[in-house]
């Protein structure tokens, strides 16, 4: 049996597996998430570390735990998590999705440069990055920063407190702005521009390999086996790429959780000459190209608990027949948290227009799912610009459970998406690098082209699709015209 931990922003997912890649069960925990200020997004690792102390016992209830072979956890990237020299947190987890490092970013991308911050990390500088934000820590909190003993990213800790080994993984490590994507080696001059040196980095590891087994106190505490193999794992796309089969050249992986991606593999080294996407290392031993915004599902979320106040979104979607797709007059601008793909605008705000008295509350609904998938479109049109041709795409996350949500994106897109037998992308990659840790499949690859299966296909249709196109030309309008009002 394989254990695989989806470490997200709104909660941990679990899921227990076995080696023909059936699922055995899947449950979550929900934690914390902290906005202190506007645009600042924080949570604490003791959190995450007691959702999957408690979740583990509960996923394995009823299973022989001694059979559990190997875990392997995908978590949400970029997140600074810093220890003391006694091992203690100094300060929350500055997430992915946070934004107080605009002046940082202004330094590395206009002052050192964003040729030379290219040339040595195949990137340049976003707010949610983990350069920033050591930068930001030294100007703001030095006492706090002078204590950093360990730097690690949010799995990367759930692999320390499992293993006692400070370690992390290539596709993680390259949204550090700290690693030589190409290389795959920490970059000198990076380390040296944040003034942190390389023993205060994790050891680096590809995504599939065994770094270590459980310390005897978090066996015994979580029911295992001390001989449980963990492996370095992933950030939480590349491992959500894994687990919807997304390797080998020009793959493509849509995941629409908190944050939404676009994901697109590639078995060489490549750049996005213009940086808007993101260029890094996949957990099957290659590279891929990815495009991140910053609110996908969570937009719906913000829509249906924090302002409908409803927690059906099934029912509040059933109004949306086929006949109103691509005929919304309103428009949603999904900056919630501002964005970072592909307009890197760290200001840019959320926004409903184009409202009438005749407005109803589905079509404000339809607008919010609509704006995430027009957005998507964006990095779509960026990967197409560089000659990447995407003719169907996997697609994952919470977002994915919403059959009308994966209409309007196949359509706005205009390319069939496949849905895998289970949205949890992360967790089951995780499990399936797990496997290839133990040895249970030689690689990768291979693990994926044995275990993963479509379960349903979502077509485009010819006629919502040209309706759509038309939209998008006009969405394309709404941020450039509202941009002067943002702060
Ligand atoms: C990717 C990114 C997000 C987080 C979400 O660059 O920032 O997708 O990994 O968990």
């Amino acid at each position: 049996l394989y254990i695989g931990i989806d470490l997200g922003t709104s909660a941990v997912k679990l899921l227990l597996m076995d080696e023909k890649g059936q699922i055995l069960r899947e449950l979550s925990r929900e934690y914390p998430l902290e906005f202190p200020r506007p645009g600042w997004s924080q949570q604490n690792p003791e959190d995450w570390k007691a959702a999957v102390w408690e979740g583990i016992p509960a996923l394995l209830e009823g299973f022989d735990s001694s059979q559990v072979a190997g875990i392997g956890a995908g978590g949400q990237m970029h997140g600074l998590v810093v220890l003391d020299d006694q091992d203690q947190v100094i300060r929350p987890a500055i997430l992915w999705n946070d934004g107080r490092t605009a002046k940082e970013v202004d330094y590395l991308n206009e002052t050192v440069g964003r040729d030379k911050l290219s040339a040595r990390t195949a990137n340049i500088a976003f707010a949610g990055f983990t350069a920033p934000k050591l930068l930001w820590m030294r100007e703001n909190e030095p006492e706090l920063f002078a204590r950093i003993r360990k730097i690690m990213l949010p799995k990367d800790y759930i692999n320390y407190v499992l293993t006692g080994i400070h370690c992390t993984d290539y596709s993680d490590a390259s949204g550090m702005l700290l690693l030589d994507v190409e290389h795959k080696r920490w970059s000198a001059e990076m380390l040296a521009l944040c003034h942190i040196a390389e023993d205060q980095l994790p050891r680096l590891y590809e995504s599939y390999e065994p770094v270590g087994t459980l310390l005897p106190e978090a066996a015994s505490q979580l029911g295992l086996p001390e001989s449980v193999v963990v492996c370095a794992g992933a950030g939480d796309n590349a491992a959500a790429a894994v687990g919807t089969g997304t390797v080998g050249d020009g793959a493509c992986n849509i995941s629409l959780g908190t944050s939404g991606t676009l994901f697109i593999s590639s078995g060489t080294f490549g750049v996005d000459p213009h940086n808007a996407l993101h260029a890094f290392a996949h957990a099957d031993g290659h590279y891929h190209l990815m495009g991140c915004m910053l609110s996908a599902a969570s937009c719906n979320k913000w829509w249906m608990d924090g302002i409908l106040g409803t927690g059906d979104y099934a029912g509040e979607q059933k109004a949306i027949t086929d006949d109103r797709l691509g005929n919304n007059h309103v428009f949603f601008l999904p900056y919630l948290m501002g964005e970072r793909s592909p307009i890197n605008d760290t200001n840019a705000r959320g926004a409903l227009v184009g409202m009438t008295m005749d407005t109803s509350r589905a079509d404000l609904t339809q607008a919010v799912l609509e704006g995430v998938a027009f957005a998507i479109r964006d990095s779509f049109e960026v990967a197409k610009s560089l000659g990447i041709p995407i003719t169907r795409s996997m697609i994952c996350g919470g977002g994915a459970k919403s059959p009308l949500w994966k209409k309007i994106m196949a359509n706005v897109l205009n390319i069939p998406l496949d849905t895998p037998v289970s949205e949890q992308g992360p967790g089951m990659g995780g499990a399936m690098l797990a496997m290839v840790a133990c040895g249970a499949y030689p690689s990768v690859e291979d693990v994926c082209k044995k275990l993963v299966r479509v379960a349903s296909t979502t077509q485009p249709d010819p006629e919502i699709a040209a309706r759509y196109e038309a939209r998008y030309r006009r969405f394309q309008a709404v941020y450039p015209a509202l941009k002067p009002i943002f702060p």
